[in-house]
């Protein structure tokens, strides 16, 4: 690649980026250079799989909450997870928590790409990230909307996930040396808001006149996608116990699916409906019309909804009894909240 690539690419992005700069919590104006360190690191693990819009009001409470990771690192697990709940990849929660422990306990965040990524929950995007846009390291970060502007960019006609080492090498091409965290973001807000996936806005692109994808006639065509098998399906059923004004909630295993929320109870996840296997007692286990869905990453599920009510002197399952009426509180991830949206209007 010529050396006056960067260049041509780098000046009149940030060019475009001081004046078109979204407006972010987590932010600072455009050619700052650097912010506070815990409010990007906050930010970038929210946004690892999670959309902006979506993101900004868990922002907002965690920052309101815990303002810094000494805070942080002192709130209790399921606190922390309770107001997770909703953002999904709980992983993400756990580590988290474990993250703001060990920095609280080093001092601070380290400020470099390898050592960055020693941190739990901080993987190669999240530690190019904090280091470009919290501490202004010249670094490369690439993100789907990263990878969405490079392939139509440099007109990249392999196929994603192999296309990733070249648009890794192409990022490099153009990451400048200074402004770096600017630059990242700019190259994300470009994607979010002219190179879009459909009907990309190319006359309104600062790029447009140095873009492969452009001269092509076809940009939307980038990046190209290996064609995906579909989703497998599977079901599972939950478990609505009733006693008294209450319903029974257990915590879900710390690893695996949903690991260390608060949930209702469930049989097992399986290819086939499991019906009332794995209820958490023997009771007049009824099982429902109304049925929930929900995509997780690597399935979708489908759960049947089963009801009981026992006694209120019955002798009580392993878990915690909580008020029907304020099941809103419970921090449930979404596929129990939608299930408990169901179940709470048919007891009401
Ligand atoms: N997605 C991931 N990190 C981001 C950031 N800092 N700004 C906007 N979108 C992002």
């Amino acid at each position: 690649m010529p050396d006056n690539v960067p260049r041509k690419i780098a000046v009149p992005l940030l060019t475009w980026y001081d004046a078109h700069a979204r407006r972010l919590p987590w932010r600072a104006p455009p050619g700052a250079n650097a912010t506070e360190p815990y409010r990007v690191w906050l930010s970038e693990v929210m946004l690892q799989q999670t959309q902006v819009a979506s993101v900004i009001p868990y922002f907002e409470k965690f920052t309101a909450r815990w303002p810094d990771f000494a805070s942080l690192a002192a709130a209790e697990d399921a606190d922390l997870m309770a107001a997770w709940a909703g953002l999904g990849y709980y992983a993400r929660a756990r580590n988290l928590l474990a993250c703001a422990r060990e920095v609280s306990a080093r001092g601070a965040l380290p400020r470099t790409e390898a050592e960055l990524r020693t941190l739990p929950g901080v993987g190669a995007y999240t530690a190019a990230a904090i280091a470009a846009i919290a501490f202004g390291e010249r670094a490369v970060v690439v993100d789907a909307n990263v990878e969405r502007v490079v392939t139509r960019l440099f007109a990249l006609a392999e196929p994603l996930p192999g296309v990733r080492p070249r648009i890794r090498d192409c990022t490099d091409a153009i990451t400048p040396a200074a402004r770096a965290g600017d630059f990242a973001q700019a190259m994300m807000d470009l994607g979010s808001s002219i190179c879009t996936a459909r009907a990309p806005r190319c006359l309104a692109c600062p790029l447009h006149d140095r873009c492969d994808g452009y001269a092509s006639g076809a940009p939307e065509a980038f990046p190209v996608k290996a064609k995906k098998a579909p989703k497998p399906q599977r079901y599972g059923t939950m478990f609505w116990l009733v006693r008294r004004d209450a319903v029974l909630l257990v915590r879900r295993p710390g690893k695996g699916l949903l690991g260390g929320m608060r949930a209702l109870p469930t049989g097992p996840w399986a290819d086939t409906p499991p019906l009332l296997e794995g209820a958490p007692v023997p009771a007049d286990w009824l099982l429902r019309d109304e049925r929930v869905s929900h995509g997780f990453t690597h399935f979708n599920l489908d759960v049947a909804l089963a009801t009981a009510t026992i006694a209120a002197h019955a002798g009580a399952p392993e878990g915690e009894w909580w008020p029907i009426a304020e099941i809103d509180s419970a921090g449930l991830p979404t596929v129990f909240a939608k299930a408990a949206r169901i179940l709470g209007r048919m007891h009401a």
